[in-house]
């Protein structure tokens, strides 16, 4: 077995995820302006090549055992059951967050090429209201990619939510029941300072207590804890199966178990979601360097990991890449 991807905090990594392009077909107001971003150039982004590659070494050398696959929009990737596939063969457990336009059409091909679940993102029930949040008119799809999912058998399927005051926050309760009823795992995610924007406000923040408080009211919930270093914290509804996530990365940050290394789409590796440094991976792939190389270049990445985010400290900086160009 590899040595472990181990940080000077002791934790250790093997947890990838791995971002397979920056654009994305939704235009989210907590995400990114309208007009939407300077995607990346072709030449820039890593080929499936490259990637294969890459986590063939994050696999064998390093000891990384789950690969998360997120974007902006993953399933916008050219060819990705291809990729899926090739990716399958190295043995991780492999997963895939989307915002669920195209999965329908995709969910089937994705299983069969290996893909074991997926998560996707839905802030709101209403289709006028999803059209204002993503300015783009197509919850159906999102409906129709949740179902294909689960009858293709990518289980769980989990439902992630942002909750923003004034926006979508009245919907918690109604979020939880469509979950419920449709074999849907729901989960709800403290919005975090990472948009394109920087216009990230606390006050909009719903918390993990205030989503708490809501659940509360209509149902007693049994705390099921954190599923190993997962960022979410899960309850269940007393005399049911029924199990709500929570991601309280601002009120209730998880950094001190963090096992969590990022790619992005131009191959530079994070060893946080905030980080302010990132380390050339693509660089050294196509500077002919060997898999010694790039184990070492990501040892050191590791090694230089901070213990956390700072998000509630007064002189916290936003990252300059926005969350879509890293993938969450
Ligand atoms: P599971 O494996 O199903 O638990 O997935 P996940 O929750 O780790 O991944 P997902 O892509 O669904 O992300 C859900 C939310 O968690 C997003 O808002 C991510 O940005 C956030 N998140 C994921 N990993 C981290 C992390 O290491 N730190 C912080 N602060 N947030 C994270
Ligand atoms: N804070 C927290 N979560 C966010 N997401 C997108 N932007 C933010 C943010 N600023 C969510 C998406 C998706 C998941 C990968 O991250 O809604 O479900
Ligand atoms: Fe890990 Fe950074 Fe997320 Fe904290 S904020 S859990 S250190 S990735």
């Amino acid at each position: 077995a590899p040595a472990p991807l181990v940080d000077r905090f002791g934790r250790v990594h093997t947890d990838l995820r791995v971002s397979l392009t920056d654009r994305c077909n939704l235009r989210c107001t907590y995400c990114m302006p309208a007009e939407g971003l300077n995607w990346l150039p072709k030449a820039e982004v890593l080929t499936d090549e490259e990637i294969v590659r890459l986590v063939r070494v994050a696999v064998q050398r390093l000891g990384i055992r789950s690969i998360r696959l997120t974007g902006g929009e993953p399933l916008l990737r050219r060819g990705l059951p291809g990729l899926v596939a090739r990716l399958t063969e190295l043995g991780p457990e492999l997963s895939l967050t989307t915002n669920g336009i195209g999965l329908a059409r995709m969910a089937e091909d994705l299983h069969t090429a290996g893909l074991q679940r997926v998560n996707v993102s839905l802030d709101t029930l209403r289709p006028e209201r999803y059209a204002e949040i993503t300015r783009r008119d197509r919850i159906d799809d999102v409906f129709a990619g949740l179902a294909a999912a689960r009858a293709a058998g990518l289980a769980p399927v989990k439902i992630n939510a942002v909750p923003v005051r004034g926006v979508n926050d009245d919907e918690i309760l109604d979020l939880v029941e469509f979950a419920a009823a449709h074999g849907y795992r729901m989960r709800f995610i403290e919005s975090m300072p990472l948009d394109a924007q920087g216009a990230w406000e606390r006050d909009k923040m719903i918390t993990a207590d205030e989503i708490l408080e809501i659940l509360g009211g209509r149902w007693e919930l049994v705390p099921v804890g954190r599923h190993g270093n997962a960022p979410a914290e899960e309850w269940r509804i007393e005399g049911t199966d029924t199990v709500i996530g929570v991601i309280a990365s601002v009120t209730r940050p998880f950094c001190g178990g963090c096992d969590r290394v990022r790619l992005t789409a131009d191959g530079q590796l994070r060893n946080c979601l905030f980080a302010t440094t990132e380390s050339d991976l693509r660089a050294l792939l196509r500077g002919g360097a060997d898999d010694a190389a790039i184990e070492s270049a990501w040892r050191n990445t590791i090694a230089r990991k901070g213990p956390g985010h700072d998000i509630n400290s007064a002189d916290f900086v936003q990252p300059d890449r926005p969350m879509s160009a890293i993938g969450g």
